[in-house]
Order: C-alpha cells, then structure tokens, then sequence
C-alpha cells in the first residue's frame, strides 16, 4: 500500500501526529519535499519531539527514507539526529537512507535567503533556512548533491566552480562574500559528507522494490496546499511542490500505484509568515485559538496568524490533492468560544463565489461569508469516540465533513499520540 499524506492548508496542521499515529502500519516512512523549514511536532507520554528533516515515524521501527526532491541542511539533520540518539532512538543507515541525488542546503543559500528577505519591500517571512535558494540552484543545475557532499574532491571541485557566481551575487546584495572561502564550514561539510556517505541510497528504487514486495510505503509532506509553489498563495509560498501528485515525481513512484492520499485538516486556521488569510481573527477570539492552541511556529517560533475555518480554501485542496481521506486536528483548540463561525463563501466585487479565486491578489480581496454554528464548552481532550463528543462538536465534525465530501478517518482531540480516535 502506498499512502500520501499532506498538509490542506498553510502547514501545521499536525501532520507530525497524525504520521506517528499511523506510523506502526508501515514498512517506510518518506519525506518527499521541503527542508528543515518544516517543523513536525510529536508528542509520545508526554515527552514532545520537535522533527525538521526526519521523518516523524522515527519512533517505530519502520525505515525511514529521505528522498532526492528534498533539500536538507545536513548540520540539522546531524543535531536532530544526536538529540534523537541522547533521547535513546539510535538512526543509523539501517534506519535512514538519504538518496544520492538529495540537494544540500549550503551556509550560502542560508546566507542568500536572510540577504533577500532583509531587502524585500513587500517580506515573505521565510524561515530563512536557505530552502528557497537550494531550490534555485536545482533548477539552475547548481546544486551539491547528497553524492558529492560525500566525495571530498567533488566537493571542492563544485564549491570552486560555483564561487565566483555565488561571491558576485552575495556581494550584490550586500553581504560578506568571504563566507565562499571560510575553511570553518567547507571543513565542518567535508566532515558531515563522511558521517552522511553510509546513508546513501537510490529513494525511487527502496520505494518500488518495497510496494512489489506488498509493503506500506507513507510519505509525508512538509508545508501545506497553500504554500505549493505552483498552485498556493504566490509570492507568499515555499519554493516547492506540497501537494500529494508532487510526492509521485519527487520519489519517483507512478501516479498508478498510489492507494491512498489522506489530508491533515486543522478545524481552524492558521498561517505564519505573510500572504493572505481571507478568515484571519485580529481580536481577542484569534488570541483564544493561539493561546489554546499552541500557535507557535515549531521552526522559529513566530506567533501563527489565526482564522475561522475557510471551506473554499479547503475545498480547494480537497480538489488539488485528490483526499481520500482526511484526519480532522485540533478540534479540542475550539471550546468555548460562542458561537463558532465557518466561512462557507467569500464575496469578491459583488459576486458570491464557494471556490477560492486563482489570483493571490484576489483572494486577497475577498470577504468571507461566515455561517454561525453552535459551539460548547467541554473539555474535550480525554474523549476517545465520535459518540462522546458534545453534540455541538459533533455536529461541528459532521458539517465539514459533508461540505467537503471525503470521509473523516481520524479525530485529533490533543496533541498526545492517544489523544485521537477513529471516527
Ligand atoms: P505539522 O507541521 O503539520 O507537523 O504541525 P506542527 O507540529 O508544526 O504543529 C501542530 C501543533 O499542534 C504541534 O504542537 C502538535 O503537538 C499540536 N497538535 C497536533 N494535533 C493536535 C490536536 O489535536 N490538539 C492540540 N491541542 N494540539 C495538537
Ligand atoms: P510544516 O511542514 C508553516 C512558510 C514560511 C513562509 C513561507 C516561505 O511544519 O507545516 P520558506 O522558509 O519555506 O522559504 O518560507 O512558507 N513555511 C511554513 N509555514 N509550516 C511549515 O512547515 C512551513 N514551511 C515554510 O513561514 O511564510
Ligand atoms: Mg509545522
């Protein structure tokens, strides 16, 4: 079985939870795109694990794979993996494979990144990871692959190759271009390259084999439908694909062998960084879902804009992806507030529309349409089935998942790993 998983709306939606919670299913766990901008959160017994680049089944014993469409800051990737070890998860190359073609994140795409967003009139607010600048020299065919941060002499070769272009560009936007020719972390590379070289593996290859042999293959994407590069909210997007069809062509799979696209769907909404969110909540409510919810970004801890459920958007997602399935999160986050609102339309110059407008500046313009629904006061975080929710929660539950027409699989109630229940 091949499942895909993803992010419907601005990322954080709990797809960190939801791919532990299903973890123990599968034979390999996957990341198909994005970087350590992402920032999956799991929580076992208490004990939270805060994931960047590893894949969040890490806590069982399925191998995890990190696949070429990816790029990866391998200093992370070496501190997430030490602080997993220290918490008693050993990731060796038996449990990790990192593809060969993988593109690493470079100090000076970090670098380019900050350098870019300190001079843009109108911010993005990138988690200044260097994620849109290694994804630029991919298409530009100036990437350091995961193969050649592993071959030192390759390494040097690319690195002199790319210095005068990429000392010109750092220098034309006014930073310190003798970050190209610091020893400190070409030599902290070369070091990382040796530590990285078991790791490396061909994704497409471990992935087809595994599905011919009818093993579970899950692959879990970062960031969400609205920060896809093609079809999200340009220019406020990632630089790259979150939707489930980019999982296909990033590992290298055929569209025909996947069984199962589930979507992560937060019962609010919420969105860091800038770009619009037509159903934002700049009052006291907005405060109630941050503060009950935690919105706090995992990676740089920005507070998370938040905002009543947008269906249009969701449809949207519902369409781009392809659901087939969809785990509900954070329902808990909604008690106590009176009542509860669902934009189910916007308006945009005077005309109605149940479908997000394809332009960003339009959708910026638009106005929800909010219908009011009951909301309730119980606490509901220790409930473990449909039946038990006050009927307001339930009703709640019912509603978007008839407006949106896929089926509900999972209700998440808190952040704990038990703190979900099958609906
Ligand atoms: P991801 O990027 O989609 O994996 O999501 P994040 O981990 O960045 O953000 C989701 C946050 O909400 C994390 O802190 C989770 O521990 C937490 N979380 C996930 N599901 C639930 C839930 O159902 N209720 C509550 N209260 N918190 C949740
Ligand atoms: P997960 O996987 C939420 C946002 C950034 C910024 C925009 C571009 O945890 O859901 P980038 O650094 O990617 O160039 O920034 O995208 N962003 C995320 N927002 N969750 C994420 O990942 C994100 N990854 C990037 O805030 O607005
Ligand atoms: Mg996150």
């Amino acid at each position: 079985m091949f499942t895909i998983i993803t992010g419907s709306q601005f990322g954080d939606e709990g797809k960190g939870k939801i791919v532990d919670l299903m973890a123990g299913q599968y034979d390999l766990i996957v990341r198909f795109q994005g970087g350590d901008n992402a920032g999956h959160t799991v929580v076992v017994n208490g004990k939270k694990y805060k994931l960047h680049l590893t894949p969040s089944g890490v806590l069982f014993d399925a191998r995890l794979l990190i696949g070429p469409g990816t790029v990866m800051n391998p200093q992370t990737l070496a501190k997430e993996l030490d602080t997993l070890e220290e918490d008693g998860t050993l990731v060796d190359e038996k449990k990790l494979g990192i593809d060969a073609k993988t593109s690493i994140i470079m100090p000076y795409h970090v670098e380019l990144d900050g350098l870019r967003e300190s001079a843009r009139t109108e911010k993005i607010g990138t988690t200044k990871r260097g994620i849109g600048y290694a994804y630029i020299d991919k298409v530009a065919r100036d990437e350091l692959q995961m193969a050649d941060l592993a071959d030192e002499t390759q390494l040097r070769k690319r690195l002199e190759e790319l210095r005068p272009i990429k000392e010109a560009q750092i220098e034309s936007m006014g930073g310190d271009p003798h970050i190209m020719e610091d020893e400190t972390w070409i030599l902290q590379y070369i070091e990382l390259g040796r530590r990285f070289a078991p790791y490396i593996t061909d994704v497409s290859h471990e992935i087809n084999t595994a599905l011919d042999a009818g093993k579970n293959v899950l692959a879990e994407g970062a960031q969400g439908a609205f920060l896809d590069v093609i079809h999200g909210t340009q220019k406020f997007v990632t630089s790259s694909s979150c939707i489930a069809g980019s999982a296909c062509a990033n590992l290298g799979v055929g569209p025909t062998r996947v069984d199962e696209v589930m979507g992560i769907v937060k019962a609010y909404i919420t969105r860091v960084g800038e770009g619009p969110l037509p159903t934002e909540l700049l009052d006291s409510t907005g405060d109630q879902i941050q503060k009950a919810g935690g919105e706090f970004g995992t990676t740089t801890g920005r507070p998370r804009r938040c905002g009543w459920f947008d269906l249009p958007l969701v449809k949207k997602s519902v369409a781009l992806n392809g659901y087939t399935h969809i785990a509900l999160t954070k329902l808990d986050v909604l008690s106590n507030i009176h009542p509860l609102r669902v934009c189910t339309a916007y308006e945009l110059d005077g005309m109605r529309l149940d479908y997000p407008p394809e332009s960003t500046s339009d959708l910026a313009r638009c106005k929800p349409v909010y219908e009011d629904v009951p909301g309730w006061d119980e606490d509901l975080t220790g409930i473990l089935n449909m039946n038990d929710l006050p009927p307001a929660a339930r009703e709640y539950v019912d509603k978007l998942e008839s407006l949106l027409g896929v089926p509900f699989r999972y209700i998440s109630v808190g952040p704990g790993r038990e703190q979900t229940f099958i609906k």
